[in-house]
């Protein structure tokens, strides 16, 4: 898990997106959700598919939910503002905690979202804590998906609910890499849809949900082509996450999904209420 963490640990984050904020004239006092979208919200179709999950997730004001793989936590806070929810984001990156927790401050949010260290596969939390849960593409560096999934079943309440949204395995192998979770094969662990679905199953949880994402995927990558040269990077972006090879990493995602060779599911995965 060393290669995975040090993967996501770039240097002096939180100033780079401070940086950046000046660089396109943001006056930190009045920064908005919207505006660190492009770097805090590092998934396929950043906020609108976050969006799509807050009305799927049905989460209601005075819920504690937890998000696993936070990253530096753009859904956790626009999943706590919309929702008017508490959430508590877990990430296994300590410089993207920092990160998290100090944009989090900037925006005034920090008496409903809270952050911490920790991995997936050991939550530090009791059983039966969350309302709900949801995690948004992390599943692809986890090599022990069920651990994961029995973690999150744990620390929810009976009758609570897990929102994922997941990149998954396809028809064809291998991957194309780099891609944006991972440098080579040592840091990417897919499954193909129906042994995700199994997995999640195993775990005990009831599936409510299952939506193939795939297509609006490709459509969000159409446009990518090979770069060529020094890469044209924007002042602010995930570039700042994993680095500056980020173009490759979306056009070699583009290739995986086109070929099928990856696909996206979005899911809501029930602990079923025994009483
Ligand atoms: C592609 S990023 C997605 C981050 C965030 N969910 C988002 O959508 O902006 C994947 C995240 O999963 C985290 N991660 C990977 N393996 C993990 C583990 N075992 N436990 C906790 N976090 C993990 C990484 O540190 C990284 O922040």
């Amino acid at each position: 898990m060393k290669h995975i963490h040090s993967y996501y640990s770039p240097n002096d984050l939180y100033n780079r997106i401070i940086e950046g904020l000046n660089e396109i004239g943001r006056e930190l006092t009045g920064v908005t959700l919207d505006d660190l979208q492009p770097v805090d919200e590092f998934h396929i179709r950043g906020n609108i598919a976050t969006k799509e999950l807050i009305k799927l997730s049905a989460f209601t004001p005075g819920m504690h939910i937890l998000d696993v793989g936070c990253g530096i936590g753009g859904s956790t806070r626009r999943l706590s503002h919309e929702t008017g929810c508490c959430v508590t984001g877990i990430d296994l990156s300590d410089e993207y905690i920092d990160a998290a927790e100090r944009l989090t401050q900037l925006l005034n949010m920090q008496e409903r979202v809270k952050f911490l260290a920790a991995s997936a596969l050991a939550l530090p939390f009791n059983d039966n804590t969350f309302d709900g849960a949801w995690s948004i593409q992390m599943n692809m560096n986890v090599e022990n998906k069920l651990l994961w999934l029995q973690e999150v079943y744990r620390v929810l309440k009976p009758g609570g609910r897990a929102v994922l949204y997941e990149v998954c395995g396809h028809k064809n192998t291998p991957l194309h890499f780099p891609v944006p979770w991972a440098q080579n094969s040592s840091m990417s662990f897919l499954v193909p849809p129906e042994a995700f679905r199994d997995v999640i199953k195993a775990a005990g949880f009831d599936i409510e949900a299952w939506n193939d994402k795939t297509e609006l995927a490709q459509k969000a990558f159409a446009h990518m082509t090979e770069p060529v040269g020094e890469p044209d990077l924007p002042e602010l972006g995930v570039h700042l996450l994993v680095g500056n090879d980020i173009l490759t990493k979306a056009y070699n995602l583009h290739r995986n999904l086109d070929e099928e060779r990856v696909s996206l599911i979005e899911t809501v995965a029930v602990k079923p209420d025994f009483e």
